[in-house]
């Protein structure tokens, strides 16, 4: 049998020298002697299951610790093969000390608090922590602790079941840190594509990330009608009365109304559940449509504005591409969540693009 030491941990694992024991551990004899009953002689089938779970123990590929809870400090009676490989301290180095041994300079603190916590309470805990081998590499271990009962349900033993799960966490850190790669480029490729589309239109589309990013709301403004093909009339007849009214152009208000069709025809086909708002005040005209379809998808929003005859819906009209060559501004948030388009037009028009390179 192992002998039993009470003697105190001393050696910290990283400090360690000595070569880890790898799959190459001598085979041994003694381990049988913990399960034994230590009784001889009749082969009871009660002795056989024993002999039965011993070998599993010895065989299994994850590492067993078996420590006693009656004594100061849970010593260790026994550890398994699998044990003496994943850390490379070998049984008999083991015996009788506290498995604290196994951590080291990057143990956090907090999860072995927590650890101590459930073995005072006497209860099941599961963690993963880093341990350290006897040659100083680090593990991640995923440790999961459970108390044995006596009779009168005292705790008598733990058992401890360690795994090495340092490849899994690796890949996990990895696949966290492409994530994060990920959404930085498309996040990058977002704010490229808005540049491109903003030179591209001459300032005239401006993509909005979120609510925050669409105009203000100006002030006067008839009720939101919900918008179907009869009603895309009244939406044209409103935005017409409200550009003269703020003193816009014939010709420019003629265009705007064509814009603000062609916008609700977009959102009638697309989503069946928009509605257009027309506001004005102080010589400027907006106009808001707003659907709850499924949002233009990202990779299709240069063609959705920049290409004539084209709409997500592959149905008739010319998309954005018309309404944005006959407003000033076409504010555009889509998303899943739907589509908010806003037209602008100002009695008095931009300066032509080339003015800003003087
Ligand atoms: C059966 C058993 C197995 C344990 N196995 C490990 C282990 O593999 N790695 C580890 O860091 N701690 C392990 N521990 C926990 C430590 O032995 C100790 O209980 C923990 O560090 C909390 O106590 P402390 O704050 O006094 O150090 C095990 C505990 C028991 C009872």
């Amino acid at each position: 049998m192992h002998t039993i030491s009470t003697k105190k941990d001393s050696v910290a694992p990283h400090e360690a020298a000595h070569p880890r024991v790898g799959p190459s551990v001598p085979p041994r004899e003694p381990s049988a002697s913990f399960f034994s009953t230590g009784r001889s002689g009749k082969r009871s089938s009660m002795q056989e299951t024993q002999r039965l779970l011993e070998r599993a123990v010895e065989a299994v590929g994850t590492g067993i610790v078996i420590a006693d809870a009656r004594r100061a400090d849970y010593p260790i009676l026994y550890c398994n093969p699998a044990f003496e490989r994943l850390t490379g301290y070998s049984a008999t180095e083991v015996m009788g000390r506290n498995c604290r041994f196994l951590q080291g300079p990057d143990t956090d603190p907090n999860t072995v608090r927590q650890i101590r916590a459930a073995l005072e309470a006497g209860v099941e805990c599961n963690a993963v922590l880093k341990n350290y081998r006897k040659d100083g590499t680090p593990f991640w271990n995923d440790l999961n602790l459970s108390p044995v009962r006596d009779a009168e349900g005292a705790v008598t033993h733990y058992i401890g079941v360690q795994t090495d799960v340092t490849a899994i966490r690796a890949s996990e850190v990895e696949k966290a840190r492409l994530l994060t790669d990920l959404e930085r480029a498309a996040d990058q490729q977002w704010e490229f594509l808005k540049d491109v589309l903003l030179t591209a239109t001459e300032g005239r589309l401006r993509l909005c990330d979120t609510i925050a990013d669409l105009p203000a709301p100006l002030d006067e403004f008839l009720l939101p009608i919900p918008l179907d093909e009869a009603n895309l009339r009244t939406l044209r007849l409103r935005a017409e009365d409200a550009a003269v009214g703020q003193g816009v152009s014939e010709e420019r208000w003629q265009d705007f109304v064509v814009a603000v069709g062609e916008t609700g025809m977009n959102a009638v086909m697309h989503a069946r559940n928009g509605t257009g708002e027309v506001r004005a005040g102080g010589g400027r005209v907006q106009v808001w449509v707003r659907d709850s379809g499924e949002g233009i998808p990202l990779h299709n929003i240069h063609r959705a504005t920049l290409v004539r005859g084209y709409t997500t819906s592959g149905t008739m009209g010319y998309g954005f591409f018309l309404s944005l060559r006959m407003c000033d501004t076409l504010y555009l948030l889509t998303g899943p969540g739907g589509t908010t388009a806003v037209l602008e037009i100002n009695a008095v028009p931009p300066p032509p693009p080339w003015v800003a390179l003087l």
